[in-house]
């Protein structure tokens, strides 16, 4: 479509003129052809000044969560994916699109949910025009057990994404919490559905949230004191779309090679991971622990030497990390 090739032309150089005549030649239409595709854009919102003599540009505006942005990023094409505006939550979209059929790869991108939802039962804030929502759906035919160390590869591929657009890779607090400067950036929700006669899995969800442009006043009740955003944290502009792209590039390296190179996986968790040679305290229900965490083992169970000096390895449960989110637990 002419409009999305004249977008992506002029979203190339924001601020700069590109002449109609450039235009043309480049994206091989007419100069008539450009200035229709131009107006269009300017209807659909698009800022786009035009001067004789010297042609077109995109003025510098918050670039919108929507597809045509996306796809100037994303270099070539790639089937299976949407955006929305509001969505109640990625994941549950990605699930209800699952048992419709939709096939391995299929992901949904939102610019808002309406019940974003988080690890343990918790709600994910996630309000328009300030993060990115993002999930994805594959199936592959192995047991779950297999897919165990998803959620932490999914963080790694999620600072992949940002260190690509942003320079900057964040850490990642044990299991998925990604982190920067101590504050809590965003987080992975996985979801899996098992064939029961097979044993095998029919489907999995990985889910990704990402604070990009909140102010600390945007982020209301508990999370406030410990979550922050890439904006916030870098103290300058990060392109949602751009950081959109970058994640689905990711997340389909991910699905490719993971499960191939694993150890090359592994080594960038641990080099990511906060976590490791960190004072934690463990919870699991009512009980609290004080331990320090030793590694994370190739199914991504965190190991622990707990105070009585057994070693343990951690699967599941809450892990808070010393002078993380203002946890400073108490001395022995
Ligand atoms: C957590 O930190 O507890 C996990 C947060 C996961 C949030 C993402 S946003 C996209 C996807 N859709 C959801 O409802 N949740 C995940």
């Amino acid at each position: 479509m002419s409009q999305d090739r004249v977008y992506a032309a002029l979203a190339k150089c924001p601020g700069e003129y590109l002449s109609g005549e450039e235009l043309s030649r480049e994206l091989g239409i007419t100069r008539a052809a450009v200035w229709k595709a131009v107006e269009a854009l300017r209807h659909q919102g698009y800022a786009i000044e035009a001067r004789t003599g010297r042609g077109y540009c995109l003025v510098e505006t918050q670039e919108k969560l929507e597809r045509r942005e996306i796809t100037s990023y994303l270099g070539q094409d790639r089937p299976n994916w949407q955006v929305c505006g509001e969505v109640d939550s990625t994941n549950s979209l990605c699930k209800r699109l699952a048992m419709e059929g939709a096939p391995d790869g299929t992901a949904v991108i939102a610019d808002c949910q309406s019940a974003g939802r988080g690890r343990r039962g918790r709600s994910f804030q996630s309000p328009a025009g300030m993060g990115i929502y993002f999930s994805i759906l594959w199936r592959p035919e192995v047991p779950p057990q297999d897919l165990m160390s998803l959620p932490a590869l999914g963080a790694v591929a999620a600072c992949r994404a940002v260190e690509e657009v942003c320079g900057v890779c964040p850490e990642i607090k044990w299991p998925n919490d990604l982190v920067l400067h101590g504050k809590k950036l965003g987080g992975i929700l996985t979801e899996m559905a098992m064939e029961s006669e097979s044993g095998l899995v029919e489907y999995v969800v990985l889910g990704i949230g990402i604070n990009v442009c909140q102010h600390r006043e945007d982020f209301e009740g508990e999370v406030a004191d410990m979550a922050s955003s890439l904006e916030t944290e870098l103290g300058e502009k990060v392109s949602r779309p751009r950081l959109a792209a970058a994640l689905l590039h990711q997340m389909d390296a991910l699905r490719r090679e993971a499960l191939c190179s694993p150890e090359k996986w592994l080594a960038e968790y641990r080099r990511c991971c906060l976590t490791l040679g960190a004072q934690v305290q463990l919870i699991a229900g009512e009980r609290r622990s004080t331990a320090v965490a030793l590694d994370v083992d190739e199914t991504y169970g965190l190991v622990v030497r707990r105070s009585d000096g057994t070693v343990d390895t951690v699967r599941s449960g809450e892990v808070s990390v010393r002078g993380l989110y203002g946890y400073v637990p108490e001395k022995e």
